[in-house]
């Protein structure tokens, strides 16, 4: 099935969406994407874009931070996403890749006086940790520093050291990498935040830990409170507790809840996939396909009915 891209304000075929070879972004990593998922129900013949605001919101505080100007707010480029998913029109779990992008045919590392751009597009994607519980490594390679380039927000040149992480990690066997902060502490995996149950109570790095605030981490601190009564503690975690906790996950867009079985050659708890993590994996795999009523508002229906 041929898919769509929103390139120049234009719906376009993906095929046709096209940028020339010096476009400043891809020299410099000037840009700042965004990944959202459309989950599909099958028996509302839906798909449901999750949390699509609080994604146009962290897109958009990426591009102040790197002086990046849209004429687009985040209700428009809601609007424009759900145009997009319409047009393409799949019956599968889709995932939109929005970006904004530093997109003057120019050399020189700055990033003001550069005009800017945004373009959307959309393919199908199932799993993206394809195991049902992941090994994990630390990596050797660290998030950045706060003055190295703000981690808050997906700034596409940040991903160089993610990405070396996370094919170190598959390289040597395992499913994905945890990176640390420049001060030593557990900071999240590669794209994923990091959760641990400790002494039965959640546990997660806090944004001061190099982190990208997650919209997923957000959604199951809110649904453990929420369905369970389960608080989470927002601090410091020492590399030592990892291999001690009781139960391990990591939330993702794309990973979604991924329960993680091992980490450094490590069994976390019994190896086996922990009671509240599978808990959380299930109420939240309803929630983002629209089955569960209470948060409707955080699902926005693709298709008119
Ligand atoms: C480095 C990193 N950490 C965490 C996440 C999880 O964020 P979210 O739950 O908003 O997808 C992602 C994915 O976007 C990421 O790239």
């Amino acid at each position: 099935m041929p898919s769509y891209a929103y390139f120049k304000k234009q719906f376009v075929p993906l095929a046709e969406a096209k940028i020339s070879v010096m476009t400043h972004a891809i020299h410099y990593g000037t840009a700042i994407f965004e990944g959202i998922r459309g989950n599909w129900n099958s028996e509302h013949k839906q798909t449901y874009l999750f949390r699509l605001k609080e994604h146009y919101e962290r897109l958009l505080d990426g591009c102040q931070i790197m002086r990046i100007t849209l004429p687009y707010t985040v209700d428009e480029l809601c609007r424009i996403t759900v145009e997009l998913a319409q047009k393409c029109g799949f019956e599968e779990d889709i995932y939109v890749r929005p970006l904004a992008y530093k997109s003057a045919e120019a050399l020189g590392v700055r990033v003001h006086d550069i005009s800017d751009d945004f373009v959307a597009f959309i393919i199908p994607w199932g799993r993206y940790i394809d195991v049902d519980k992941a090994r994990c490594c630390i990596s050797s390679w660290q998030r950045p520093g706060d003055n190295t380039a703000p981690p808050q927000v997906k700034i596409m040149g940040n991903y160089a050291s993610n990405a070396l992480a996370k094919s170190d990690a598959i390289e040597s066997g395992f499913d994905e990498a945890i990176m640390l902060s420049p001060d030593g502490h557990v900071s999240e995996g590669s794209g994923e935040n990091l959760f641990l149950v400790i002494d039965g109570k959640l546990v997660t790095p806090a944004t001061y830990n190099n982190i990208l605030p997650g919209i997923t981490r957000d959604s199951v601190i809110k649904l453990a409170q929420n369905e369970l009564g389960l608080e989470t503690i927002e601090r410091s975690i020492d590399r030592g507790e990892l291999y001690t906790a009781e139960e391990c996950f990591l939330t993702g867009t794309a990973a979604h809840v991924t329960p993680v079985a091992e980490i450094d050659h490590r069994q976390i708890g019994n190896g086996e996939i922990g009671e509240i993590t599978e808990k959380l994996q299930n109420i939240y795999a309803d929630v983002i396909r629209g089955n569960n009523p209470k948060y409707l508002d955080w699902c926005m229906p693709v298709y008119k009915k």
